[in-house]
């Protein structure tokens, strides 16, 4: 069978960005960004982005592109050995973001129908908090929107790339750019917003430690879906002749663009309302209803906005199922349809504990932590990191010559910088991921 490819430059590019575009930008990067102290948090971050995200984001793309395979057959076709791990940790990866991502996406849809219903519609920071905290904390509700988040997730996967992904993403993704635009102007027009525009934008570096830094980059390689193999796979359904440094490019910069724009708009918000800003998980659902509740056609506004967040959430979390559909597809001979209903009912399972962490289980502590904080501390602290620290082997050490040669002909010559994306793959990024990884874990 022919390996089914993007429609065309423009949508590889949106579905990569609509991998990337998430939860990750608009719910977690505020509140890591909050609990971090603010600018400084969000210089260390842009840092680590343009340097070791966007060269392990180029590595995943082309190995992707120059195997043609899933996250472990790409490791296999190019090399074999112990490297097909690198992928199956990703795969592991996989399984445990979506069981939790599925829970807060699942949250978002709640929001879509609580805005109509009007159960958000204050701007009264104890209501809010208590209307997320009692919602969050039962069992049967959440779990019901996570069930119908997974469904769709499934949905899409099992339609297959060019129909569902490539879609969806093209429509979504410039009006959800668009209404942030639209909140933040009503954002930071709030009286007392310039402190939090001020703790954003002022870098206060006496509160950055060791933890600032890992939690920086857990945070790129989430936000930027790097480390498990979401690229590899997207990059494999690429066409061999488009332009990937480019395309590495693009994405970065727009997923970076949406995390600050989330940014700029929770927390001037967070100031204005006297929300604490290392609130944690909840930000941004009990500080953006306050924002809707001071606008004319709040609801409206409201819904919309959780609407798009939804998608968002959906573009990213299909690609995350795709990383294991593809797997089980290429190298199992499983048929696709199959495979991501089988996949997604396991992945639904397995966040049910993430789900009932908010309630019912929030006592039961795994090393210190709850089912959900688990869940996110092994995948992004962990698995990503190390996920990304191999790619960069792999590309730097392993398949360089290839990798050179692939983007080469693709760009007609070789792009200048790309000899020092070299030292950057073989080098820079390793030990750099290595040493803060290490850093971030003893202190
Ligand atoms: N990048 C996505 C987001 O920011 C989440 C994600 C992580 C997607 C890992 C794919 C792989 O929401």
């Amino acid at each position: 069978m022919k390996r089914e490819h993007w429609g065309s430059r423009l949508g590889f590019i949106l579905a990569a960005a609509g991998s990337a575009v998430g939860l990750g930008n608009i719910w977690k990067f505020p509140y890591m960004a909050g609990v971090n102290g603010g600018g400084a948090f969000l210089l260390i971050y842009l840092a680590l982005v343009f340097t070791i995200g966007l060269s392990v984001m180029l590595a995943e793309m082309v190995i992707g592109r120059m195997a043609e395979k899933n996250a472990i057959g790409a490791f296999k076709k190019l090399k074999g050995g112990a490297w097909p791990l690198v992928g199956l940790c990703g795969v592991a990866a996989a399984f445990m973001i979506l069981s939790f991502y599925s829970v807060v996406a699942g949250w978002t849809i709640a929001y879509m129908v609580k805005s109509v219903s009007g159960a958000i519609s204050s701007s009264d920071p104890a209501v809010l908090g208590a209307a997320f905290g009692g919602f969050i904390s039962g069992s049967i509700s959440p779990l019901f929107y996570h069930a119908i988040f997974m469904a769709l997730t499934v949905f899409v996967v099992l339609s297959g790339i060019g129909s569902g992904i490539e879609r969806a993403s093209k429509i979504l993704m410039p009006a959800l750019f668009v209404l942030l635009l639209v909140l933040i102007v009503r954002a930071v027009t709030l009286p007392g917003a310039d402190k939090g525009l001020a703790f954003l934008l002022q870098p206060d570096f006496s509160k950055v430690t060791w933890h600032t830094v890992s939690d920086a980059l857990s945070q790129a390689f989430f936000s930027l879906s790097l480390g498990m193999g979401a690229m590899i796979t997207y990059g494999s359904y690429l066409s061999k002749k488009e332009n990937i440094s480019g395309a590495a490019g693009w994405v970065t910069l727009l997923d970076t663009a949406v995390a600050v724009l989330a940014g700029l708009l929770v927390l001037p918000a967070v100031f204005a309302f006297g929300f604490d800003p290392a609130a944690g998980p909840g930000l941004t659902f009990i500080t953006l209803p306050a924002v809707f509740a001071q606008m004319p056609f709040g609801a409206f506004f409201a819904f919309l906005f959780f609407l798009l967040l939804a998608i968002a959430a959906l573009t990213s979390s299909v690609s995350i199922l795709e990383v294991v559909v593809a797997y089980f597809v290429d190298d199992r001979g499983v048929n696709r349809k199959m495979a991501s209903i089988v996949v997604g009912v396991i992945i639904f399972f397995l966040g049910i504990p993430s789900s009932l962490s908010m309630g019912m289980m929030a006592d039961t502590k795994f090393f210190g932590m709850t089912f959900f904080d688990l869940m996110d501390f092994l995948s992004s602290k962990l698995l990503l990191p190390i996920g990304g620290l191999f790619i960069s082997l792999f590309v730097g050490w392993v398949v360089w010559g290839a990798a050179k040669a692939d983007i080469a002909a693709h760009n007609g010559t070789v792009p200048f910088w790309i000899n020092g994306w070299g030292i950057v793959v073989k080098f820079i990024a390793p030990l750099a991921i290595a040493f803060i990884l290490i850093q971030g874990l003893m202190g």
